[in-house]
């Protein structure tokens, strides 16, 4: 049979399609903006048939309508990142984390440790080959596609093709419905004076030829403002956003000193807005590959001057990164932060960066902080930080005892919390300030 029969074979409506996932069975969604919307209201409108399917997912940008309190006989959220539409689910028990390096989500699949019943993903129409692109989303949704027992996939033509490892067959979906939809998208975030404060700071550790991994928001989005006098920046990173093209179009970002994919953007999700779409659609510079391999800290490392930034809730004075919880309140997940922190560590001449405001919950507490927060976990190790940036500077802790990584942080932390950070020191360290 050539593809496209076999692709006709397999077109069948979402309804249809939906029928597929029985109780107790658990299914996997395209991740972030590759969620399949059609799919997934589906799978919502059709809840009376379930009991107890269990949805699992990281980065959740569609309705999160499963999560909601009349869903929970039918649907239990297991999630790998802890997002806004889901946060309230997981903290009223409808659902639970899975803490999990990114880069090991896909071998939870592989392993059997997380085995797939059904997986719900998008992609773009075939090619001349029947071969269509995960479009947005490659990380685990790829394993998913190759692990499942059931594939059903949203075949979108606004869904962009991308190149590198992220094809999949149309023999490897078991059912099809063609759909025609924008792309979920991620506006641009508000980038305010402590953002760019914030980002210039991490600008001024980041030297020609870097290689840079961004994560998501205004402190990324701020950087990449200050970044414009740079020269021959490259990109190896989980994702990126409109952000990226501003420096790519003025020439910042060639790509021509990366000592690994020289001259390509190496990517395993992307979340923006159209523009972003448009610019990687069938674009050779823009490669999408697994999180196992994208994420990986040992292929991670092989880059040079690489530098990665993320955020993070709190910092204590060992050096310890909480970013992931709010106390016992699970806010958000490990994401990849662990894996570019330690990736971009072990590089040449690399440096990672844990970039925050110094206050949270509008000035009222500082984030640099004694001890982390009663129930919270460690999220990046105090042996694996290297520099912290806040709007009042840089703090290096490689390298740096105890009691000189709480001074560096001290003098980074709000002025209005600085004597009382300080009295805390010298009863902790009996040592004066
Ligand atoms: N104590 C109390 N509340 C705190 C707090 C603290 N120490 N730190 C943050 N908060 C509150 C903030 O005040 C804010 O609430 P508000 O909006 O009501 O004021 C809320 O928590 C969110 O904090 P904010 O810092 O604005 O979040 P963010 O959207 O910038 O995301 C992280 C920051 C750390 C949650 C996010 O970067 C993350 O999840 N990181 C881990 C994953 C990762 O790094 N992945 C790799 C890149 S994708």
């Amino acid at each position: 049979m050539s593809w496209k029969d076999i692709y006709k074979s397999k077109i069948t409506t979402a309804a249809e399609a939906v029928k597929h996932v029985k109780s107790g069975d658990r299914v996997v969604f395209g991740h972030a903006c590759g969620e399949p919307k059609e799919l997934v209201d589906a799978l919502v409108k059709n809840h009376e048939q379930y009991k107890n399917v269990e949805i699992v997912h990281m980065v959740a940008m569609g309705k999160g309508e499963y999560t909601k309190p009349e869903m929970a006989p039918h649907f239990r959220h297991n999630a790998i990142f802890v997002g806004g539409c889901t946060r309230n689910a997981i903290a009223e028990g409808r659902g639970d984390y899975t803490p999990v390096f990114f880069h090991e989500v896909p071998k939870l699949f592989k392993k059997g440790l997380l085995p797939i019943d059904v997986a719900m993903v998008q992609v773009s129409k075939p090619d001349d080959h029947g071969y269509c692109s995960l479009g947005v989303s490659c990380d685990y949704t790829k394993a998913a596609v190759e692990t499942a027992k059931w594939v059903i996939a949203e075949v979108n033509d606004q869904m962009p093709t991308l190149y590198g490892e992220t094809f999949v067959h149309v023999s490897e979906l078991d059912d099809i419905i063609e759909t025609s939809n924008p792309i979920i998208e991620l506006n641009p975030p508000k980038i305010g004076d402590v953002e760019k404060a914030i980002g210039e700071n991490c600008a001024s550790l980041v030297e020609d030829g870097s290689t840079l991994q961004l994560g998501i928001g205004a402190i990324p989005d701020a950087v990449l403002l200050f970044l414009k006098d740079k020269k021959d920046l490259g990109i190896h990173s989980e994702m990126f956003s409109d952000g990226v093209l501003d420096l790519f179009e003025a020439g910042v970002i060639t790509n021509n000193k990366k000592a690994l994919h020289k001259g390509k953007m190496i990517v395993t999700f992307l979340m923006g807005t159209k523009r972003l779409y448009d610019f990687v659609d069938k674009n050779p510079v823009v490669e999408m590959h697994p999180v196992d391999y994208v994420n990986d800290p040992v292929v991670i490392m092989k880059n040079s001057k690489m530098v990665s930034i993320n955020s993070c809730i709190q910092v204590d004075f060992m050096g310890q990164v909480v970013s992931d919880c709010i106390g016992t309140t699970q806010f958000s997940g490990v994401g990849g932060q662990v894996d570019f922190v330690r990736g971009a560590s072990m590089a040449e001449d690399g440096k990672s960066i844990i970039a925050m405001p110094a206050t949270a919950a509008k000035g009222k507490v500082s984030r640099i902080t004694p001890f982390i927060d009663h129930g919270s976990a460690v999220t990046t190790s105090r042996n694996d930080v290297d520099y912290i940036v806040t709007e009042y500077g840089v703090a290096e802790l490689k390298g740096k005892s105890l009691q000189q990584r709480a001074r560096n942080l001290i003098n980074i932390a709000h002025p209005d919390f600085r004597d009382y950070l300080v009295e805390e020191f010298e009863k902790r360290f009996k040592s004066k300030f």
